[in-house]
């Protein structure tokens, strides 16, 4: 009974233009461009789609401004998503069921999320390796300089519970993500599978206000996170915050704000959990969150940190 990641996201937006000139310099790769909708793909086939907030055809937001409407969580194959739709008839949840094979229901929050068997490709990724003292794992090899990002796939959502219990529940129970580490009673780290990266969701209690918190995007190794915010930089895109590292997960990331939602993060060399994975509780604190970053990011020319000051109210969990 396991998804194996998101295999696509929609977001609802007020300005197209806007989200396409974002997502083109973001290396994304785009599909298919109109007035009132775009669609990109990761490296590995993930889907990106972009509408018009508010159209008839969409399914009602779970808050105002840009964000995300759908997300579609890819299953392993057919049998397991069979599993996972019988344990929501059992729950007294009724899937809708689409022509393409795709399985629809509302989360506690009230977002809509797709079922189905993935359609992501599997991609051989070649992160640089790690020099060590006496460890020499990259040999007459420089370390790379990426120009811009590329990313391999959406790696994680982090949603804002309305309903925090509620939305750990569905997630882990009928949805059957495995729980990674959590701040008992504030947030809850999950991922799709039992063998699997750190996290796939992250829910973040907020009681009585659903929202997204952000949306992130892996590449392949710290370099491309560097290299790739730097490129966003030169463009003129505004850091939210980073690079950085999460000390849980142990995730490079930098955040950027964007026309699509809540930041978009580029992150890498996630902590791979089994199960012999040890899930931990903490207690918030803004080093957990983390290790080190800079505020405003690196000005992407002089190589200079920017002053920033966040008045978004959002924060980080
Ligand atoms: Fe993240």
């Amino acid at each position: 009974m396991s998804f194996t990641g998101i295999d696509a996201i929609t977001f609802g937006v007020a300005d197209i233009g806007e989200a396409q000139r974002f997502l083109d310099d973001w290396g994304t790769t785009p599909i298919s461009a109109a007035d009132d909708r775009l669609a990109y793909q990761t490296r590995d086939g993930g889907e990106v789609f972009v509408r018009k907030r508010g159209d008839a055809d969409l399914p009602a937001a779970i808050e105002a401004g840009n964000t995300v409407v759908q997300v579609v969580w890819g299953a392993e194959d057919q049998a397991s998503l069979d599993a996972t739709i019988v344990r929501f008839q059992a729950a007294g949840i009724v899937p809708r069921l689409d022509a393409d094979g795709t399985a629809w229901v509302n989360d506690p929050n009230g977002l809509s999320v797709g079922l189905r068997v993935s359609r992501r490709r599997k991609l051989a990724v070649a992160p640089t390796l790690p020099n060590g003292p006496g460890v020499p794992n990259r040999i007459d090899a420089r370390s790379p300089v990426y120009e811009r990002a590329e990313p391999v796939k959406i790696g994680h959502v982090v949603l804002f519970a309305a309903d925090f219990e509620a939305m750990c529940d569905f997630y882990t129970r009928l949805m059957g993500f495995t729980v990674s580490d959590q701040y008992p009673g504030f947030g809850m780290f999950l991922r799709c599978k039992l063998r699997g990266e750190h996290h796939n969701l992250f829910v973040v209690n907020r009681a009585g206000k659903p929202g997204v918190n952000h949306v992130a995007f892996t590449v392949s190794d710290v370099h491309e996170v560097i290299g790739g915010g730097i490129a966003m930089s030169k463009k003129g895109w505004k850091t939210e915050i980073g690079p950085g590292r999460h000390p849980i997960s142990s995730a490079y990331f930098w955040y950027f704000h964007n026309p699509l939602c809540a930041p978009l993060e580029y992150y890498a060399d996630d902590d791979f959990c089994t199960e012999a994975w040890q899930a931990q509780s903490f207690v918030r604190a803004p080093e957990l969150f983390a290790e080190w970053a800079i505020a405003g990011g690196i000005d992407g020319t002089t190589r200079r940190q920017t002053l920033a000051r966040d008045d978004s109210g959002r924060g980080h969990p």
